[in-house]
């Protein structure tokens, strides 16, 4: 799960129980207790300190969030007797696919990590740790969300909750994994901490579904895009993690065509003019929160021998094309006017970001900020008024080991 999708504000502060997991135990290194955002990157000390570091950074617009859902509805709308769209065929197979577990030997470990992360060093060192926290905690919270669905799914319809518990093995796989990139910064997140601190969005059932796909299907756009890249050009290859995302990013597609499969059992989400107005919705709010955030992390980027913009760019457009084989409706993501649209609102964030930075007090902070953000609701709404295009409908027969590219 790539989690961009942060935009929407939190409708209700839910802190649902989950048993505690077993990630993030690395006491001897600084903790790191929640995410950060555009705040300054944490220390990042040589000298482990077994006391933790306590930062303590504050969630913002942008932060990867954590979900939850009616889970009463959601065992309503996976009851084989209430809901006869259910293809459990369709289902069983899936679930062998993730059984299978291609990647149970894939995230494996050597001493090239450490040693590149030590000639990391300056502004690019910070800006790779906020980046393995970021990956971490999206990847952490779909971890969360997907256990839970598998629990609360098990009676009602064993099979799909299995998929459920397998796709949250593979989330915390990639949390693991990144959490143990972070090891080598002698950092570590404190994941038992953020799974009880941290504030948990509502969504209801059809909005889980609309989130999660795009979800899943941008972060396999943005590894796989990555991968390519980095392949090509190796000479930017300056940590070993990036490596891993040929299968990594596998994953994260067969989860995405998962979230197909369970909207096509529920066509009352994908058939109406409501569905189109929220897919459009959807769309925009994940596309806008990673095309913000990413242009607020352009160091990383350029890092890497990317440019921002552009890959951005490629990522919305591969994901728009995707998404429209199940969604009713999506932007106009390849009408120039988008992106410039998308450009003007990374002009006026970076001036709201700059006068939150700035010496006013509060009140003279919020007085500018009101011009601004009325003129970024105002571009997101002409975004969101863009002429759509119509799409779905077409059957999705890909429910074999396939891959994307
Ligand atoms: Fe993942
Ligand atoms: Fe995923």
């Amino acid at each position: 799960m790539a989690a961009e999708m942060a935009l929407v504000k939190p409708i209700s502060n839910v802190t649902p129980k989950f048993g505690s997991p077993r990630l993030g135990s690395y006491s001897k290194f600084s903790s790191i207790r929640m995410s950060a955002t555009a705040t300054p990157p944490p220390s990042t000390s040589t000298k482990p300190s077994k006391k933790g570091n306590k930062n303590v950074i504050k969630e913002s617009l942008l932060t990867p969030r954590f979900y939850t859902t009616d889970f009463d509805e959601m065992e309503t709308l996976f009851n084989t007797e209430i809901n006869k769209n259910l293809n459990q065929e369709e289902f069983e197979a899936l679930l062998q696919e993730f059984k299978t577990d291609y990647n149970q030997t894939h995230f494996v470990r050597n001493k090239e990590f450490k040693e590149a992360a030590d000639k990391l060093e300056g502004p690019l060192r910070q800006i790779f740790v906020e980046f393995l926290e970021r990956s971490c905690t999206a990847e952490f919270s779909g971890f969360l969300l997907y256990k839970e669905l598998g629990r609360r799914l098990k009676k009602t319809n064993p099979v799909v909750a299995e998929i459920f518990s397998l796709m949250s093995r593979d989330e915390a796989r990639h949390a693991g994994f990144l959490n143990k990139g972070l090891s080598d910064f002698n950092l570590a997140l404190d994941l038992g901490f953020l799974t009880k601190a941290r504030k948990y969005t509502f969504f209801k059932p059809k909005f889980i579904f609309y989130a999660t796909y795009l979800s899943e299907k941008i972060g396999y756009w943005r590894y796989i895009t990555i991968y390519r890249h980095l392949k090509a050009n190796p000479e930017y290859q300056c940590y070993p993690i990036f490596k891993y995302f040929e299968n990594w990013c596998q994953d994260e597609n067969r989860h995405g065509d998962f979230f197909s499969a369970l909207m096509k059992a529920q066509p009352q989400f994908l058939n109406d003019w409501k569905a189109k107005l929220w897919a459009r919705f959807f769309c925009l709010s994940v596309y806008v929160t990673m095309y913000l955030n990413d242009c607020q992390r352009t160091a990383f980027y350029e890092g890497i021998g990317l440019n921002t913009k552009e890959f951005d760019m490629h990522v919305i457009i591969e994901t728009n094309r995707t998404t429209a084989r199940i969604f009713p409706a999506v932007l106009d993501v390849e009408n120039p006017e988008f992106k410039r649209k998308l450009d003007r609102m990374v002009e006026i964030n970076q001036k709201i970001i700059a006068i939150g930075e700035s010496d006013d007090i509060q009140l003279v902070k919020n007085l500018k900020r009101i011009p601004l953000v009325a003129a970024l609701v105002s571009e997101l709404l002409a975004a969101y008024l863009m002429p759509p295009i119509e799409s779905g409908s077409v059957d999705l027969a890909e429910f074999e080991p396939q891959l994307v590219y």
